[in-house]
């Protein structure tokens, strides 16, 4: 009745929530740190920015527009990206998508068939590893080191490259860890990629969510190899339920006409972007305000803040994060041996207290014995979680 390509889909993310709702039945406060999401914490849509989006609505903008994206906005989001970026790029290498996810979507969908092979960060977001299975392609992860602030390493990564490797995805700052790719990783990974010609998916979601290291662009340090950039309005902006998101080709050798063709096929199959939220995307691009700079403002205590707790907990260690709204701290599961793995660890802590992570078995091989928790809650929420966190662990 049903195709093997949904019904083994899984997503913890989402999965573990559903537990939570049970937990939630018996009456019990449940601490959402399992969802990127922050505004259901204490940031919210910019006013400026539902304002365009309200008047675009009352103007009748209501209509299905450009399935490739509003030109207007391809034409912002161009200019945006190659002021930031330094990159040479036009607006038609600039696709609107319905949230990252949406551009991840058609770029599997458009780069893999027959166990065909995505090069993903290990822990990584499982997105990846869903719709590269959903398309019959094969996700292999390239280990992200934790005793090396999580960075990749790049020996590693060419030990995995075989003649089915279709692309190699960098996600800077990465979610689980928060880990910032050193500039000298990026170049690495570039000449890599180069020297086995394939392209690079560089998914930039968090790139403006940064602490204390600079960010750097992939698409900045390459001077030939592809680079297909992904981004959006969820984070920076504040507005994860619009879904508006675009990706960006840079492309100096035109090596990607042919996948660009088919992903416009893809758009076109799916008629286009929501309308209302690309005119106010405009706005947010042409006017971007201070929102972003005072959420990673307010973020840098809360992070400081769990980091501090996370590693006065005996029997949890941590690695700080770069950026992104996550830490991913290592449970010691083999010398608690009252949980068997970190699924279990997770929803017993989620049982007991409330407090609903994630199990880092659900990003991938590499985030076994860990969770990840946001920090996105406030100072006096997260004082409660690591109150309780440290009390269900003695
Ligand atoms: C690394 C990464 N990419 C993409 C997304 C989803 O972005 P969007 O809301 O634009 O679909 C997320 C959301 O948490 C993410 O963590």
């Amino acid at each position: 009745m049903v195709s093997r390509r949904v019904k083994d889909l899984q997503y913890a993310i989402r999965d573990i929530a559903v537990v939570a709702e049970e937990v939630e039945k018996t009456g019990k406060t449940i601490y959402h740190l399992n969802i990127g999401d922050p505004v259901i914490y204490d940031f919210k849509t910019p006013n400026y920015i539902s304002k365009a989006l309200a008047e675009a609505t009352f103007a009748g903008q209501n209509y299905y527009v450009n399935s490739l994206g509003v030109p207007a906005l391809r034409e912002e989001v161009c200019k945006y990206e190659r002021n930031k970026n330094e990159i040479n790029i036009t607006p038609d290498d600039i696709l609107i998508t319905s949230g990252v996810t949406e551009g991840i979507f058609f770029l599997l969908a458009g780069l893999l068939e027959n166990g065909e092979e995505i090069l993903v960060p290990g822990p990584t977001y499982p997105v990846y590893l869903n719709y590269a299975q959903f398309f019959d392609g094969k996700p292999v992860e390239y280990k992200l080191m934790e005793e090396n602030d999580w960075e990749p390493n790049v020996e590693d990564i060419r030990s995995k490259i075989t003649p089915k490797t279709k692309a190699l995805l960098i996600s800077s700052p990465n979610n689980p860890t928060g880990t910032l790719y050193s500039s000298k990783n990026i170049k690495d990974i570039i000449d890599l990629a180069g020297e086995f010609d394939i392209p690079i998916l560089s998914d930039e979601i968090y790139d403006q969510i940064v602490f204390e290291k600079q960010y750097t662009c992939p698409a900045t340090l390459s001077k030939d190899v592809p680079i297909i950039g992904l981004n959006g309005f969820s984070k920076a902006h504040l507005a994860t339920g619009w879904r508006m998101g675009y990706l960006y080709y840079s492309d100096p050798l035109d090596k990607l006409t042919e996948l660009k063709k088919g992903i416009e096929n893809m758009a076109r199959a799916r008629l286009c972007a929501n309308s209302i939220a690309q005119f106010a995307a405009i706005e947010a691009l042409k006017n971007p305000g201070p929102h972003t700079e005072e959420m990673v403002t307010k973020l840098r205590d809360r992070r400081d803040y769990s980091y501090k707790r996370l590693r006065q907990i005996e029997g949890l260690s941590c690695v700080n994060a770069d950026g992104a709204f996550y830490l991913f701290p290592k449970i010691d599961i083999e010398n608690f041996s009252k949980w068997k793995d970190d699924k279990e660890f997770v929803i017993d802590l989620l049982r007991a207290t409330g407090v609903c992570g994630v199990y880092g078995s659900g990003f991938g091989t590499y985030g076994k014995n860990h969770m990840r928790l946001t920090f996105l809650p406030d100072l006096e929420i997260l004082e409660e979680v690591y109150n309780l966190i440290e009390n269900f662990i003695k």
